[in-house]
């Protein structure tokens, strides 16, 4: 069979942990508190002000885009991931159903969204902390706080905060499964104090004009505004459900715990994101907050509760690290996969075998994140994970669609609702998102997978595993 369509079985010849070597300790409490820990990040808690800033009070609109189409994907990803719980989540999808070439696309934009996701959310969580430590320290050396986008060297508790999640993640799941638990927690408890303290002061008359800046994406000063266009931003507060997928393999009930885990996570944090949207815009007319890099703290200290607004800041620090931790945690779970399929070096997939987990790619990850996080702004990452995250979504929803159209009988543990409509949508949302996104992250996109498809025509079309037999 050709390169080009050569799939692998749906059923698979490596089931359910069955000789992968990464152990099933995972439960769907686990999984519903990774979901909301990838989830609930940097999007709230520093790209609320940006995609208001892009859509005025219309952010609202944007945040009910994004949370729909993620929702829809969200529905493909848990009848795919049931179907095949193994790890590699949307990679592993498409190689089974659309073949290696679209497979290698596919795993090729998910390492780019894993390792640049993590990237951002350490630049998102070293503008908190850089906050916290010129409060105590005023004369840190601020180049050290800054990429050289921002007039310094480099970013150096980005750089940090990504090396330590590494760390943690390599000593084993269970363990930083642990540890994500107790800070989903405090992140929870967070949102909540902030939508009960900017309620009371919650003002109707700023929902008007409602779209300022339009609602089509149009460029204003090099800058992409509108309503679709905060859409395309603030899509990346929403996603994280696809990683718990890459866990599929380390979970002890796969059909129960991942369609609670995906959906569950998804649902929750949506309207969660919707309350917290609402009390910010309610409470404070959007231009006020926009350019706040802490518009949630900045909100509630101009409410008149400083307290309350520095407690927000360190649950922040606090708690912001889980998303890099479910991110990197489905990075090497990816690189796992199709090391493992052949596409990538094997050394890459080993698992250590004291703590269980791939330690070499664990670091690497890490040590990519920290580069990225610790020389780039956060618009840019933010679009670029944006791009890989959207091209996964529609692999997935195309996966789901032709493999109901090819094997309708086969029996599925979680059905998507209405398939041919949901599926569509998805696609459609997605594409429709990607449009929103700057020209200049199209660029990027494009080079990215150029370079991918170089990598696969020197290494993985020979010596995958299909190539081989
Ligand atoms: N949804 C995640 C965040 O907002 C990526 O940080």
């Amino acid at each position: 069979m050709s390169f080009l369509t050569r799939r692998t079985a749906i059923d698979g010849d490596v089931g359910h942990t069955a000789g992968s070597g990464l152990r099933a300790t995972l439960g769907w409490p686990h999984l519903v508190a990774l979901g909301v820990g990838a989830i609930v990040g940097t999007g709230i808690y520093t790209l609320t002000g940006e995609a208001a800033g892009l859509a005025g009070p219309g952010a609202m609109l944007a945040f009910l885009i994004a949370g729909a189409v993620c929702a829809a994907a969200a529905l493909c990803y848990a009848e795919m991931a049931t179907l095949m719980p193994r790890a590699g989540s949307a990679y592993t999808y498409s190689y089974a159903v659309m073949g290696e070439t679209t497979a290698w696309v596919v795993g090729w934009s998910l390492i780019l969204e894993y390792t640049v996701v993590c990237a951002a959310v350490a630049v998102g969580w070293a503008g908190y902390a850089s906050g916290l430590i010129l409060q105590y320290w005023p004369d840190a050396p601020k180049a050290l706080m800054a990429g050289p986008h921002a007039g310094g060297i480099i970013n150096l508790p980005a750089v940090f905060i990504a090396m330590i999640v590494a760390g943690l993640l390599a000593l084993g799941t269970r363990e930083s499964a642990r540890v994500n638990f107790v800070l989903v927690i405090v992140k929870l408890i967070a949102l909540a104090g902030f939508i009960a303290l900017a309620l009371p002061a919650f003002n109707g008359a700023h929902f008007t004009p409602f779209m300022p800046h339009g609602f089509w994406p149009h460029e204003v000063d090099g800058v992409k505004m509108g309503v679709m266009a905060a859409a395309a931003i603030i899509f990346f507060a929403f996603y994280g459900f696809d990683a718990i997928s890459t866990a599929s393999e380390e979970t002890k009930n796969p059909a129960r715990d991942l369609t609670i885990g995906i959906v569950g996570s998804m649902v929750l944090c949506t309207l969660i994101y919707m309350g917290v949207a609402a009390a910010a815009i309610g409470a404070m007319l959007p231009a006020d907050f926009a350019k706040s890099p802490e518009p949630l703290a900045h909100i509630i200290r101009e409410l008149g509760h400083p307290t309350a607004a520095q407690l927000i800041g360190l649950a922040a620090v606090i708690a912001m690290p889980t998303v890099i931790m479910v991110f990197m945690f489905g990075q090497t779970r990816v690189f796992f996969a199709m090391a493992r399929d052949g596409l990538l070096p094997k050394a890459l997939s080993r698992v250590n075998a004291k703590t269980g987990t791939p330690v070499l790619v664990t670091l690497f990850t890490g040590l990519i994140a920290s580069i990225l996080g610790g020389l780039l702004p956060l618009g840019e990452i933010v679009s670029l994970a944006n791009a890989g995250t959207l091209a996964a979504f529609i692999a997935t929803a195309l996966s789901m669609m032709i493999l109901r159209r090819k094997e309708p009988a086969r029996p599925r543990r979680f059905k998507t609702p209405l398939w041919f409509i949901t599926g569509p949508f998805a696609i459609l949302g997605c594409l429709y998102l990607f449009a929103g996104l700057p020209s200049k992250t199209w660029l990027f996109f494009l080079i990215w997978n150029a370079i991918g498809l170089l990598v696969y025509l020197a290494y993985g079309r020979t010596k995958s595993n299909l190539a081989k037999s």
